[in-house]
């Protein structure tokens, strides 16, 4: 029976938790959050549904005590602050390093065995930095990303094409940030058929310009960063681990070689199952976006650096 933590019972990590427990994989959650109250008060909140959508999934809300966390076989790491309108995800980083450093540390006392899925901004820069403080083998460290930004992409994708946002697949693969992330549009398609055959140039990008600025739009009209989808895609990642469902998600996984990157945590199509990241599918990309792929791992590499300058890591 899988047991599932997530660290910060925000927005993102609530609605992960329901997420999760309306997709019914998981025995027990444990919710976990630094503000007295939070975590019971939603995880209670939580529990009182389980009779209108009929789970039988455990959920417990927990101030700061990793006790709780215990022997879990995922722990999600939602942990920090979210962003602002008109901030990046990449001006996070000196107080979400700190953050995250300290709750890694503190989840893997409890749970040493466990797969961790950073969804905490920057997130490629969090993922990297869990890499380099645990020492943790590769394909136990995943980042959330490119499943939202893919997301994100189908979604317009549907809207331009008039048809439902599950009969599309397209793929968001690089960093997760407004300007380094790449929604792959050439192999995006709508039951086989490729997109850019149904769609004008005109629309196709815009839709690739509008999922770039994805979370962008949503901050500016919420005042805060999203969390539904941000959630639902934490959950369906967790899902494909404990059910060992082995989809093929875009992730921000480490890189040793492969689409000639090296020390670097980035978003490529990979593998995920009970292993965590199990393999790293190898797209074989045009020129254009091998180009786009270098630029994008060139700019979280500098968001990395970062992490060297502040004696992070
Ligand atoms: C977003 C944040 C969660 O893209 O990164 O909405």
């Amino acid at each position: 029976m899988a047991k599932v933590s997530i660290i910060g019972a925000g927005n993102v990590g609530a609605t992960c938790a329901n997420a999760i427990a309306h997709m019914k994989f998981a025995s027990e959650i444990v919710l976990l959050d630094i503000k007295e109250g939070v975590a019971e008060g939603k995880a209670l909140d939580m529990m009182q549904t389980a009779n209108l959508y009929q789970f039988n999934t455990k959920i417990t809300g927990i101030t700061n005590d990793y006790k709780a966390t215990a022997k879990s076989d995922v722990v999600v790491i939602t942990s920090g602050i979210p962003r602002k309108p008109g901030m990046t995800r990449e001006e996070l980083i000196g107080v979400n390093a700190g953050i995250v450093n300290g709750v890694v540390e503190n989840v893997l006392k409890h749970s040493p065995k466990a797969i961790l899925v950073i969804i905490a901004n920057p997130m490629d820069t969090m993922t990297y930095l869990t890499l380099k403080k645990t020492g943790l083998p590769k394909n136990r460290i995943i980042g959330m990303g490119g499943i939202l930004d893919s997301s994100r992409f189908m979604c317009y994708l549907s809207q331009a094409l008039k048809a439902p946002a599950s009969d599309i697949e397209g793929m968001v693969i690089g960093g997760h940030g407004d300007t380094t992330m790449i929604p792959l549009i050439r192999l995006a398609h709508y039951k086989g058929v490729p997109v850019k055959d149904l769609l004008s140039k005109k629309v196709c990008d815009k839709v690739v310009a509008d999922t770039m600025v994805g979370g962008a739009t949503l901050t500016k009209l919420l005042g805060t960063s999203a969390w539904y989808a941000p959630g639902a895609a934490g959950a369906v990642l967790v899902k494909s681990i404990i059910l060992d469902e082995k989809k093929v998600f875009p992730c921000c996984v480490s890189l040793e070689g492969e689409y000639n990157q090296k020390d670097i945590c980035i978003g490529v199509p990979a593998v995920i199952g009970k292993n965590g990241c199990e393999k790293i599918v190898k797209l074989k990309l045009d020129k254009e976006e091998q180009a786009l792929f270098e630029k994008s791992a060139a700019a979280v590499r500098k968001t990395n650096n970062v992490l060297h300058e502040m004696n992070i890591i």
